[in-house]
């Protein structure tokens, strides 16, 4: 089997280094390790895909991921656009967190010369969807006002730099407060503020009318929020569901609270306040309307903004593809500034020393003899057995390492 990380329904036994509990686990296929260039994306959906909490999930065991970057090793028949050797990105609809990766070549796109694959597994996915939500959608012109949940992030990231390449566009970007600092430093969003806090309210104070652009990937009541939010004209668009997660594993409770949180607004009401609502999936949009040539058209205007320099991708940091897990939880942890990326030609971290496997059987042999002992003596005390405490697994010591292992990328 070639190397490749695989989400396994593994609920019993998390994977060592994870502190994602009781929840389908991440692992490393196989110890060889991919020899060329490769790079892959993190994205927020690998975590959603990670707790089953996209619609029509595939079976696990599942290879994730769903953007890498490469050179091709082969092309199925028929294929006449692209041959050996030459450096691509693909969007794959999940298995793009392998050695190998087989792609329609609908989703596969060529790489302008010079552009690393570092910087396509960066850019691709997110700069697409910023580009598609800001000037197919949203329609941005000079002088508008725009409002951006998680700016911090990949695509909020992304999304900054599309927009200031349109003249005074004012940016309010909501975020952790912790990315406040580093956000303020790079100096490119007009206002920001917190995650969590009345956040409409902040913006009403600088602009009381309101702002002419939503974009919003939380989805819940931040959609109400939007809306209200919205000047006449003006254009609200949804593009994620990230408060869907709210633990570490799926929760129904969130998924139908986050549903049931969204007003159903009527086209009449559209159409007396003079709004309008739009919605981005490029997930669906590729694979199940079959809009390839557009979402094409959308990258090849993306990798030419960044020949002519107007964008240059943010990444966060870089990883083993062993560390994965780590990384996803940096992630989840909210920690990220842009882009997360994958990069198989980095040593995975030091994970910390496990005792052999029969000094382990022998404490674990000894551990359950003293309990026994314990539990016997309990129940002799108080006339029933109590409850031994639920294990947890213990990652405090691998969350706060990860980040200072990580490769910061330059
Ligand atoms: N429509 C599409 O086709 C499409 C494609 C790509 C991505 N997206 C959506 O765009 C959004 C951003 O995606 P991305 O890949 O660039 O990821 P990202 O923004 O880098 O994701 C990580 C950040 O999301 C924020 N976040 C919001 N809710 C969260 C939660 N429940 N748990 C953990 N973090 C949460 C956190 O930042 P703060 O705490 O600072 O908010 C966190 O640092 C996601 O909603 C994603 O689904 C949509």
């Amino acid at each position: 089997m070639l190397p490749a990380i695989t989400l396994h329904d593994d609920r019993h036994t998390p994977p060592r280094g994870s502190s994602f509990k009781r929840l389908s686990s991440v692992r490393f296929e196989n110890c060889r390790l991919p020899q060329n260039e490769q790079r892959s994306g993190l994205n927020f959906q690998d975590l959603m895909a990670r707790q089953g909490a996209i619609d029509s999930p595939p079976k696990t065991p599942f290879i994730m991921g769903s953007e890498c970057a490469g050179d091709i090793e082969q092309v199925g028949e028929g294929v006449e656009n692209f041959k050996v050797g030459d450096r691509v990105v693909a969007l794959p609809d999940h298995k793009a967190w392998a050695e190998l990766v087989a792609v329609p070549a609908t989703s596969v796109f060529a790489l302008p010369a010079g552009m690393s694959y570092l910087d396509a597994a960066a850019i691709t996915m997110n700069y697409t969807v910023a580009y598609i939500l800001l000037f197919e959608l949203a329609n941005l012109t000079p002088g508008k006002s725009l409002l951006l949940h998680s700016v911090g992030g990949g695509v909020g990231q992304a999304v900054v730099q599309l927009a200031k390449t349109v003249k005074d566009v004012t940016i309010f970007g909501v975020c952790s407060k912790s990315k406040h600092e580093a956000l303020k430093a790079a100096g490119t969003i007009d206002q920001l503020l917190e995650r969590g806090t009345d956040y409409c309210n902040e913006v009403r104070k600088i602009s009381p009318e309101g702002v002419d652009i939503v974009l919003d990937c939380l989805c819940g009541e931040e959609c109400n929020k939007g809306y209200a939010l919205l000047k006449p004209m003006g254009k609200y668009i949804l593009y994620g569901s990230s408060n869907v997660v709210t633990g570490e594993t799926k929760s129904f409770f969130s998924a139908a609270r986050s549903w049931w949180q969204v007003d159903k607004v009527s086209p009449i009401k559209l159409f007396d306040e003079n709004k309008t609502l739009s919605g981005l999936n490029l997930r669906h949009l590729m694979y199940q309307h079959g809009s390839h040539a557009y979402v094409r058209r959308a990258v090849e205007r993306v990798f030419a903004l960044w020949n002519e320099g107007k964008i240059k991708p943010v990444v966060d940091s870089t990883w083993a593809l062993e560390d994965v897990p780590e990384a996803m939880q940096k992630m989840h942890d909210r920690k990220n500034i842009g882009k997360i990326v994958l990069d198989p030609s980095l040593e995975p971290k030091p994970k910390p020393a496990t005792p052999a496997k029969g000094k382990a059987k022998d404490k674990k042999a000894a551990n359950q003899e003293s309990q026994d002992k314990k539990a016997s003596s309990v129940e002799s005390e108080d006339g029933e057995k109590k409850k031994e405490p639920e294990l947890t697994n213990g990652t405090s010591e691998d969350k706060s390492d990860s980040d200072s292992k990580e490769k910061e990328s330059s």
